[in-house]
């Protein structure tokens, strides 16, 4: 059952573990968000090798959701989304301080993420959470013209 964290406020907000079932929605959401989304397959086999997946709801209605790949101490933050329509109103915060707990409930030290530098919302929530600059992987990102390299992001847990 999904964890009510804001009884006392006016609106209801929860996550709960990504299933199959959610696929469908979270496909559209994606297709919404990113000009190159995740395919079906990047979520399916996700939820197949038992990564942490998220769905953040306000009122029942998904908002938002990430996913997370967990090694030894590490955790590697693969995707997190909110809809267009419910940004800069603390979801993308929120749903990023669930994945720290979970990734701390799993013995994670430190977790690591691939970002587009071109990606201003994604690198201010980042380092808005004390995220910094490590590294890049050049080509990471398939892109309009070309390709696109990946900002490697980092922080302690
Ligand atoms: C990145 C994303 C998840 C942020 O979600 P959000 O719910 O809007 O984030 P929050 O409201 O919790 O914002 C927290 C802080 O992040 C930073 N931030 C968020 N959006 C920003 C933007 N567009 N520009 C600059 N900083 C931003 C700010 O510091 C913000 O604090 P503030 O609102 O007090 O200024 C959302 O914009 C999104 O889904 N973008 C598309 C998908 C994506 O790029 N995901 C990350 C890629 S790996």
């Amino acid at each position: 059952m999904a964890a009510v964290l804001a009884p006392s406020s006016a609106t209801a907000i929860d996550f709960a573990p990504m299933r199959a079932d959610d696929v469908d929605a979270v496909i559209a959401a994606e297709q919404r968000i990113y000009d190159f989304p995740w395919t079906r397959g990047n979520f399916t086999d996700s939820l197949a090798a038992g990564y942490g997946a998220w769905l953040l709801h306000e009122d029942g209605v998904m908002l938002g959701y990430a996913v997370m790949m967990l090694a030894v101490d590490e955790a590697h933050l693969l995707n997190l989304s909110i809809l267009p329509e419910a940004r800069r109103r603390g979801f993308g915060s929120r749903l990023l301080r669930q994945m720290f707990a979970v990734a701390r409930g799993k013995g994670a030290k430190r977790m690591l993420l691939e970002v587009r530098p071109s990606n201003v919302s994604g690198i201010g929530l980042y380092r808005h959470f004390d995220f910094i600059a490590i590294g890049e992987r050049r080509g990471y990102y398939a892109a309009h013209h070309g390709r696109e390299d990946a900002i490697v992001m980092a922080r302690d847990l």
